[in-house]
């Protein structure tokens, strides 16, 4: 059997992608969390974190760069990080990291400062970074360039699709490329001309109700970003390349119901058709029987009779027999992965007690994910 930690050796970034309300976040953690004990400086790219697990880790909204988790506050949750050992974490801001990208790019401080100051570059950032699946891979980037880390692990959006995450880049130069924003990247002027009339009243309408000449903002906007798209293309490419990248590896986590394990199978075959390379599936909270709910639940109503009373068996038996049936179900949906996937060995994790927001339980996740 093959643990996390097997797989994802020689690899310096780990992407876990699956379907939404699986355990991405908590998986992406706890990985982090491991490799970081395990002697790796590891930086976790966390997105939307339940608050409790912000909390645990120490995560701030503010500040678009990862902080590092104190060691002491992890050796009094009872985690010893090896030689070399330390976990970094953040959370994703997908507007700051917009910004960073266009300071970044931007040829000089002028266009830097016409873009960002733009009112409507403050609501189209706020749209394109509100996609956040190109923001995560732009950060994911900028955190592998600069080479801190020996490992990254990216947790992925809670996308409708998971594919929107892989097709990211390509949106993000398509719009770059598109007919509109060349045809504005030009001088103000012509870029005036070009608004329809109808379009233009619209504007001279605005701006006497308002005093605000949008169409000025309009016009600024797309020229400095005419100034941005070769750096905005290239980034695109190298982030796509980033992607394939043979030190990148991707994670696929389901839970076993229906519906994420179609999601887990449609994106495996996504990431085929793009030559991107898969790491292992994890399929998380599956029902598995202790010893004794094995039994057939009849007997244990004939069992539990005499002690408890025949209606209270009768519950009891009925608990059993509804467990049975979970995990017969999630057996079903592992062998359908297995099978779907081409993933002999995928790493099964029973739901655990509670919810795993503290660091005891990003720890006990691990030694699950770690110990197949
Ligand atoms: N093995 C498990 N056993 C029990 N609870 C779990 C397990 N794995 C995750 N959870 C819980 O499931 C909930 C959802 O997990 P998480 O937020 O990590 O999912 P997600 O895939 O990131 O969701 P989203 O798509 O909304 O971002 C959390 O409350 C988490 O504590
Ligand atoms: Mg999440």
């Amino acid at each position: 059997m093959t643990g996390v930690g097997e797989r994802l050796q020689g690899k310096r970034i780990c992407i876990v992608a699956g379907s939404g309300g699986v355990g991405k976040t908590t998986a992406s953690a706890a990985l982090a969390l491991g490799l970081a004990s395990g002697g790796q400086r590891v930086a976790v790219v966390t997105i939307d974190p339940a608050r409790r697990l912000a909390d645990a880790l120490g995560l701030e909204e503010l500040g678009n760069a990862p902080r590092q988790v104190s060691r002491a506050l992890l050796e009094s949750h009872g985690v010893q990080l090896h030689d070399g050992g330390e976990l970094w974490a953040m959370m994703l801001d997908p507007k700051a990291t917009f910004d960073d990208l266009v300071t970044r790019l931007a040829p000089d401080d002028t266009t830097r400062d016409e873009v960002l100051g733009n009112r409507i570059y403050a609501q189209l950032s706020g749209a394109i970074a509100g996609s956040q699946e190109f923001t995560a891979v732009a950060k994911l980037y900028e955190l592998d360039r600069d080479g801190d880390f020996d490992a990254i692990v990216l947790d992925t959006p809670p996308s409708r699709n998971a594919l929107d995450f892989l097709d990211a880049p390509d949106r993000i130069s398509d719009f770059f490329d598109s007919k509109a924003l060349k045809l504005f990247a030009v001088p103000t002027s012509i870029a005036t001309r070009v608004m329809s009339r109808g379009t233009s009243v619209v504007f001279a309408i605005l701006k006497r109700l308002t005093g605000v000449d949008l169409l000025d903002d309009v016009s600024v906007l797309f020229r400095s970003l005419g100034g941005l798209i070769d750096g905005f293309r290239e980034r695109a490419a190298a982030v796509k390349a980033l992607l394939s990248d043979p030190a990148t590896t991707f994670l696929i986590v389901t839970s076993p119901e229906r519906e994420p394990v179609a999601e887990a199978i449609f994106f495996r075959g996504k990431l085929r058709d793009a030559r991107m390379p898969f790491g292992g599936l994890i399929v998380n909270r599956a029902t598995m029987l202790d010893a004794g709910e094995h039994t057939d639940p009849a007997a244990v109503a004939a069992q539990l009779g005499d002690q408890l009373g025949a209606a209270l068996a009768a519950k009891v038996a009925a608990g059993v027999a509804e467990l049975q049936l979970l995990a017969a179900r999630d057996a079903e949906s592992i062998e359908r992965l297995k099978a779907e996937l081409d993933e002999p060995e995928p790493i099964v994790v029973p739901r655990l007690d509670g919810e795993i927001q503290d660091i005891e339980g990003l720890m006990a996740l691990y030694r699950r994910l770690a110990a197949q």
